[in-house]
């Protein structure tokens, strides 16, 4: 049997239950291995072999940050400068820049150095207290380059790391002018990815400057057969009617939805999908259109804050930072944002064993060097993280 450790001296941000933050003042938690045993409050603390102090830090579920493009070679900053000059991210994206010609230094790269890359990456997420982040291909673009990407996300340290396939992000050269047949080739390697354990999701980017509704359906009806669960970059730059297409495969969550109409806000209501919000890239483009928030909230679509961490459109590894641009930008409230974080950020995921502090979950925890877990989006560029614990384990 585990050790039964008691976490106590703790002010519990546990997102679980009625109470606002499902705050416990005087708080404890009882790890056992790496499952939580028994929250609440520290005078009804069961029986246990071993105790921690957290100095009266406000701890909160360990953070999910839920859309990431962590693997890939080379980065953008040319481009960033481009656009300074007044050139778009669709027409540089047309011009064969932007994600393909992150498509060409990712296919350049060798295995190990993508690992080093994305492992330093994963490392600063993680350093703000992410305990599990999803990772999406889409800058190999052939079997072996997004199989490759696939193993380097799979082979990362210091986080739980949920893979998705996103083969339909881009038109590599090689196939230019034949969309469809690309489309059937990412279809085709789906299956061989999955049989090597690589794929918890599929993904696709519908949209203009990427594919259609009609070939993201194939993609859809294709991960469908094998039985994996599907999410969307939807409505980023315009309505497409992706998230509607997507809530009819139940899709996990749709994601960006700055351009989302009050038909798409309705289906994603009706599925239960997840509203993954994602401010770094609204405010690394410009944007102006904001995504419709106060609409998501009416329909009760449960919403999720990520950092699309990517070389394009959010070269951010901060994942607190998002957690202030989406109250600043978005008007998210601070708890609005942290529960985006976590239990939200996990249902995009379809994880239920974790994002609360609950008994039975997972133990990914964090401590936190403030007084009020409001905190957490109030500041920007400053990490009061004090610990970090996933699995019931220390991390370093
Ligand atoms: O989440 N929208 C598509 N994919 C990425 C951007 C990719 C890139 O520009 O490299 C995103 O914004
Ligand atoms: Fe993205």
């Amino acid at each position: 049997m585990s050790e039964r450790v008691l976490w106590h001296n703790a002010r519990l941000a546990s997102l679980d239950g009625p109470a606002p933050w499902g705050w416990i003042e005087n708080g404890a938690l009882l790890t056992e291995g790496e499952r939580i045993a028994w929250v609440g409050d520290a005078s009804a603390a069961p029986a246990h072999d071993s105790v921690r102090d957290l100095g009266g830090a406000v701890v909160t579920p360990g953070l999910v940050d839920c859309h990431t493009h962590l693997v890939y070679g080379g980065q953008r900053a040319r481009e960033f400068e481009m656009r300074l000059h007044g050139a778009g991210y669709e027409e540089i994206a047309r011009a064969g820049g932007g994600i393909r010609s992150t498509v060409a230094a990712t296919r350049a790269a060798g295995e190990g150095e993508l690992l080093a890359l994305a492992q330093r990456r994963l490392d600063a997420l993680a350093g703000e207290g992410v305990t599990t982040v999803e990772i999406k291909s889409g800058y190999g673009l052939s079997l072996e380059a997004e199989a490759r990407s696939l193993r380097v996300a799979r082979r990362l340290q210091g986080a739980d790391v949920v893979t998705t396939y996103l083969g339909a992000h881009a038109l590599p050269p090689e196939y230019t002018g034949r969309q469809d047949d690309y489309v059937a080739a990412v279809c085709d390697w789906m299956a061989a990815l999955q049989a090597e354990g690589l794929v918890d999701a599929v993904d696709a980017f519908c949209e203009g400057i990427g594919f259609t509704p009609a070939q993201t359906r194939r993609v859809f009806e294709a991960a469908s057969a094998l039985k994996l669960p599907v999410k969307l970059h939807a409505e980023q730059l315009s309505d497409q009617g992706g998230t509607q297409l997507a809530c009819k495969f139940d899709a996990l969550s749709c994601d960006h939805l700055e351009h989302l109409s009050p038909a798409g806000v309705q289906a994603m209501a009706k599925t239960g999908t997840v509203a993954v919000l994602l401010p770094g890239a609204y405010y690394f483009l410009r944007e102006t259109k904001l995504p419709p928030v106060a609409a998501l909230r009416e329909a009760g679509v449960p919403m999720a804050v990520s950092t699309d961490h990517n070389p394009g459109t959010s070269p951010t590894l901060s994942p607190l930072l998002m957690l202030n641009m989406a109250c600043t930008l978005f008007r998210l409230t601070p708890e609005e944002a942290l529960r985006g974080m976590t239990v939200n950020a996990a249902r995009a995921l379809g994880l239920a064993d974790r994002g609360r502090l609950a008994a039975g979950l997972r133990a990914d925890f964090c401590a936190w060097d403030i007084e009020h877990p409001n905190e957490l989006a109030y500041y920007f560029g400053r990490n009061p993280l004090r610990l970090r614990v996933r699995g019931g384990r220390t991390q370093p």
